[in-house]
């Protein structure tokens, strides 16, 4: 079984250091035969995912990156699956859209964390239709929640779903928490930025696109939808005298919450009524009791509700929403299940 890797960041690195746990059904075992960042990349029959990684650090290559040669890599080491863990650029898409629609063109089986192709129903349309045109299994689960495989447990669900609700950005969680510690607003999220958590681009994780985005890989996945992130409301809340998100909340805001019993957070919430799919972000004080509130830090929480014949059910799902190693956790398991699957079709 021969691999690809696009990406050796924090989530390629992680998964090249438990490269040794892809599994091959039958006694096989999984190759490496490329791996490339944005400058150099490295071909072999049986590339040292160590090596790599060591030899990544010092920027030492096989070769240079050329521009748009993604497809010649591709062709040249003949993967079995492509796996794709470029940065996302919602505003572009460059470069796992383009590698992404590279290796589905060329018939190669895809495992992504990136979310570039969900930034708009078009794009992410156009990848699905080329998935499909090719005859190509595309597993884009670990570009939603990180480590929670929320996505995957529609295989174990047969229930009507009525709805979605989650927290589910760990950037928002942190600044609430340094509200109700009595920071100011504006310095919660310089803070947030400085130590890497929250996008330059502050907006983005403070009203709402971060969970909007979220939302995209949730409907689809779990309930056969495409919505594109630009069809998500992203909603403020006046009587918390919130523009958009929880741009605006003071330590204020939050104390008298707090005196009331109640905690602030960003939710993503879906309404599935008969066929149609309504999604929104915005920010909910919920009773401290409830198990949203409890929800800190990277860790996310997704609560799905819905009816089987007569009986209403509910399913509750907390867990990293990102970090390296939980994400790698999620494409190293969706790759393994890939193989798993590719290997049947072999053998049938
Ligand atoms: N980290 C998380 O918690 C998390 C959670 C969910 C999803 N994701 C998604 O997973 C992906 C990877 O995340 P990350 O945290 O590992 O990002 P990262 O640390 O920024 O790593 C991105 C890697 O991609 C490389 N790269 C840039 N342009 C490239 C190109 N044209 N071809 C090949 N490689 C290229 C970068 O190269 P250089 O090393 O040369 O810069 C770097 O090695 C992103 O799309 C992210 O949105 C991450």
């Amino acid at each position: 079984m021969r691999i690809s890797v696009f990406g050796l960041g924090h989530v390629g690195r992680a998964l090249l250091a438990s490269f040794q746990r892809v599994r091959v059904p039958g006694g096989g075992r999984a190759r490496l035969v490329l791996a490339a960042d944005g400058r150099g990349a490295y071909l072999g029959e049986d590339l040292d995912p160590a090596r790599v990684t060591a030899r990544k650090l010092e920027r030492d290559y096989d070769r240079p990156r050329a521009d748009r040669d993604a497809a010649a890599l591709l062709a040249e080491a003949r993967p079995d699956v492509h796996v794709e863990l470029t940065p996302t650029d919602l505003e572009t898409g460059a470069p796992a859209l383009g590698d992404v629609r590279a290796a589905l063109e060329a018939r190669i089986p895809v495992v992504t964390a990136a979310k570039s192709h969900q930034r708009s129903r078009e794009v992410l349309s156009g990848v699905l239709e080329l998935a499909k045109e090719r005859g190509v299994p595309f597993l884009d689960h670990a570009s939603t929640l990180a480590g929670i495989p929320a996505t995957e447990m529609v295989a174990g669900i047969g229930f009507e779903l009525r709805s979605v609700e989650g927290v589910l950005n760990g950037t928002t969680n942190y600044i609430l928490k340094r509200l109700a510690e009595g920071a100011a607003f504006d310095q919660a999220r310089d803070e947030a930025v400085e130590k890497g958590f929250a996008e330059r681009n502050w907006r983005y994780d403070l009203e709402g696109m971060d969970v909007a985005v979220k939302l995209v890989g949730l409907v689809r996945h779990l309930t056969g939808v495409v919505i594109g992130a630009e069809e998500v409301e992203l909603r403020g809340d006046a009587e918390l005298g919130l523009e958009r998100g929880i741009v605006g909340a003071s330590p204020e805001l939050i104390a008298r919450l707090a005196e009331e019993g109640q905690v602030l957070k960003l939710f993503g919430q879906v309404e599935i009524a008969g066929g149609a799919v309504r999604a929104a972000v915005g920010p909910r004080a919920v009773p401290a009791s409830d198990p949203f509130a409890a929800v800190e830090g990277f860790h996310n929480a997704v609560r799905l509700e819905g009816v089987m014949n007569d009986s209403p059910m509910e399913l509750f799902l907390r867990g990293p929403g990102a970090g390296a190693d939980e994400t790698a956790s999620r494409v190293l398991g969706n790759l393994n299940h890939l193989i798993e699957v590719l290997s049947w079709r072999h053998e049938a």
